[in-house]
């Protein structure tokens, strides 16, 4: 078979594990070539390093080093930098690039499909076709941008196929492949799950919540960011409470003068970012989840964990109505309400989806190598 050279990009946290597992699915196929490139939108040991360790993904091959900055100065940088790496060609060899792979709704998936696609060079994007319908949201953009100009849109829930069919995506382009993120937890779940970070933390299984919170609508205003530590403090007097925070979101805590109102609740666990290991291990055997996070919606899905979202919308809306997840906004009446359900052992059951069966990157990396047949192409 002609070999096959792919730029597969990662640039923060999320994107991680979502490529871990295409990499090694596209291992079975000797002609393709992935080269990982890293844009470096995440530069910091817990927010990007230790997850090539624990993912068992090779290092990067090329690093972008763009670094955090304004949307536009971000974008920029790496449209820039991507766009040159495409012109040279593969390090070393310098052979074009037949296509490039990216994942999520970050601003390094929407700037390296825009540089590649200029070039000529066609992009598959893992994970197209969510939308929240919440333009206020940098990440809708992403992937409104990103969605309108690949070729091969990789889609993990059928809201995604509903979409692209209605913004006019033709349905050869389209296939419903499941979640690559699951494949990640399914693989790393057991792992997860030996390891002692519950007793380092002195927890015990089913007895705490954990908390993330990291969107611009929930903590660069002060009010809201207060409003919502304030239900947190009362919850954590019921139920003990670990918050991993985001530099995002410890930032705006001692930017708005919040910091002792949250040192002084006893019943919450402040710590930094967790590596994925460790953070599996809290979030698989928690009471209850409490985040902002699109990637932890779908994760406490699969878990079978509640989920209250800190969100007025979602674009993984079957975490809601198959899954665990229940939108509560940064309401406090609607958070409590529902975290009395959990505490009380009404709340909801959900299901996994299917097809999020932890083999979603077998299904995708035929179609990356050129080899699907018509039977592997899902169009749902
Ligand atoms: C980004 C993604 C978001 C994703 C999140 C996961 C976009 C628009 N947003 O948001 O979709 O859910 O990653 O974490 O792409 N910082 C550090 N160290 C780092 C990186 C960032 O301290 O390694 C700090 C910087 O001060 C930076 C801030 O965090 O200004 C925000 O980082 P940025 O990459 O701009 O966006 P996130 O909020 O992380």
């Amino acid at each position: 078979m002609t070999d096959l050279h792919l730029a597969c990009v990662v640039g923060a946290r999320p994107n991680f594990m979502k490529m871990a597992p295409l990499l090694r699915a596209l291992e079975a196929y000797s002609h393709v070539h992935p080269i990982l490139i890293h844009t470096g939108q995440h530069y910091d040991e817990n927010l990007s390093d230790i997850f090539f360790d624990e993912l068992g993904m090779k290092r990067p091959d090329v690093s972008l080093d763009v670094g955090s900055g304004k949307h536009g100065v971000q974008t920029a940088k790496v449209l820039k930098r991507f766009e040159a790496l495409l012109e040279q060609g593969t390090p070393g060899e310098g052979n074009r690039y037949d296509r490039v792979v990216v994942v999520g709704d970050v601003n390094s998936t929407m700037a390296a499909t825009l540089a590649a696609v200029k070039l000529g060079v066609p992009v598959a994007h893992v994970e197209a076709g969510l939308r929240s319908f919440d333009r206020s949201m940098p990440e809708e953009i992403n992937r409104m941008v990103t969605d309108s100009i690949c070729d091969m849109l990789l889609v993990s829930e059928p809201a995604g196929l509903e979409n692209l069919r209605r913004e006019g995506h033709p349905d050869d382009r389209l296939h419903l492949v499941g979640n690559v993120m699951i494949d990640t937890l399914r693989r790393l779940l057991p792992k997860a799950k030996a390891r002692d970070t519950l007793n380092d933390y002195d927890l015990n299984p089913g007895r705490y919540g954990v908390i993330t919170l990291h969107r611009p609508a929930n903590v660069d205003a002060p009010e809201t960011l207060a409003r919502l530590l304030d239900v947190l403090v009362e919850v954590s007097r019921e139920l003990r409470l670990v918050f991993p925070l985001h530099p995002r979101t410890k930032q705006r805590i001692e930017r708005f003068g919040l910091a002792e109102r949250l040192d002084a609740a006893k019943g919450i666990l402040q710590l930094g970012p967790l590596g994925y290991l460790d953070f599996l291990a809290l979030t698989s055997q928690a009471k209850v989840i409490i985040t902002d996070s699109g990637g932890l919606q779908e994760e406490s899905t699969a878990l079978g964990i509640p989920c209250l979202t800190a969100r007025p919308n979602t674009e993984r809306p079957i975490t809601v109505t198959e899954g665990t997840s229940t939108l509560v906004d940064g309401d406090p009446t609607k958070l409590r309400h529902n975290l009395r359900a959990v505490l009380d052992g009404t709340y909801k059951q959900g299901r996994c989806p299917a097809l999020w069966d932890g083999r979603a990157a077998e299904r995708i990396a035929p179609l990356l190598a050129g080899v699907a047949g018509q039977e592997q192409i899902t169009t749902g």
